[in-house]
């Protein structure tokens, strides 16, 4: 060892075959700094929450708590929009569109409703799956004014816990032997005959006799459907459940009955109302 390191430091006075420990401590402020960390360590489990105990942690002198923090901050939020969500739940629906200010807030407080409760069924860009409706067309099975959106979100369609609830049914035209596979066969080939090709273009003049007996009455004389039952128009190329000789025989013979929850019990009127507004804007809005 170099001794001019042993006379600035001298050693600690330990030896081991001849080497020997320079007796160098830690710089003070390194020292002091560490010394307040302690001292800081000990304060702040005595004023936050800190040790984990059996069912909880120490509570801490402060009382501070994320999760009340949390709740404030959803307090705080709930009270900065209370007037806007009034405004919203008692205007007049179709004055939502006109008021730029109340528009704009609803859409986008509806588009977060929408993802929030609504993509999973209708998908989060609203384009739907089969057995659920596509809500960026203007190819409405209810209705597409506000008003009409505004019921089907309020009340759903075909639920049990909404006696409000959109209702109809059609048959199950097979399984209920109401017609023989040779009609359900003529009537599928004249609703193909209405969009597309005909799988079988000899049965289309039979299958229109039995469609104006048996369809005519919910999906109207010309196919084109009736938003008061809910029956879509069979003539547009557009299949909630599909098109293909397969699928339509499959509607025909056991139907599909669709059910859409009610938002009812779930939203308050005030989200209904945006994400209302929020599907009418998304382009199909009448
Ligand atoms: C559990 C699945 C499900 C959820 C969740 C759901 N829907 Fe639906 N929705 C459906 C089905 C199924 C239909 C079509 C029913 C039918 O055949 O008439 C439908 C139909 C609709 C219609 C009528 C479309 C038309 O063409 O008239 C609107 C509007 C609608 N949903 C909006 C919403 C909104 C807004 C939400 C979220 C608050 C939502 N849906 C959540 C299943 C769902
Ligand atoms: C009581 C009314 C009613 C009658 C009668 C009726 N339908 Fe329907 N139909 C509906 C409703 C409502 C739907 C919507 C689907 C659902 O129930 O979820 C529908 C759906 C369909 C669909 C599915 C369309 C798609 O986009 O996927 C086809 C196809 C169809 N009907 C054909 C027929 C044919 C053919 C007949 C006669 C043999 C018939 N319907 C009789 C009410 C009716």
């Amino acid at each position: 060892m170099s001794n001019e390191l042993k006379d600035k430091h001298g050693t600690t006075g330990h030896e081991w075959d001849g080497i020997e420990e320079l007796n160098t401590p830690l710089p003070r402020w390194w020292l002091w700094t560490f010394y307040a960390t302690i001292v800081w360590g000990v304060i702040y489990t005595i004023a936050y929450p800190a040790w984990p105990l059996i069912s909880q942690a120490t509570p801490g002198l402060l009382g501070f708590s994320t999760r009340a923090q949390v709740e404030q901050d959803i307090a705080a939020t709930v009270e900065s929009n209370a007037a806007i969500n009034d405004r919203l739940a008692s205007v007049e629906l179709t004055e939502i569109a006109s008021d730029p200010e109340l528009n704009q807030y609803a859409v986008s407080s509806g588009g977060a409703v929408f993802r929030t409760w609504c993509a999973q069924c209708h998908g989060s860009g609203a384009a739907g799956a089969k057995g659920y409706p596509n809500l960026l067309d203007d190819d409405w099975l209810w209705g597409g004014d506000i008003e009409a959106i505004h019921t089907t979100v309020t009340h759903g369609i075909r639920n049990e816990d909404d006696p409000e609830a959109r209702y109809s049914e059609m048959p199950a035209f097979g399984r209920d032997e109401l017609l023989d596979n040779t009609q359900i066969d003529q009537v599928v080939n004249y609703v193909m005959s209405l969009s597309g090709a005909p799988q079988n273009a000899s049965r289309v003049e039979a299958g229109a006799q039995v469609f104006a007996d048996n369809c005519a009455s919910c999906h109207g004389e010309d196919a084109t459907g009736d938003r008061e039952q809910g029956a879509p128009d069979l003539t547009d190329a557009i299949w909630l459940y599909g098109g293909d000789y397969t699928t339509l025989t499959e509607t025909v013979r056991n139907a599909r009955f669709g059910v859409m929850p009610n938002w009812n019990t779930r939203l308050t009127e005030a989200q209904i109302r945006a994400v209302s507004a929020y599907v009418h804007q998304l382009g199909g809005g009448e």
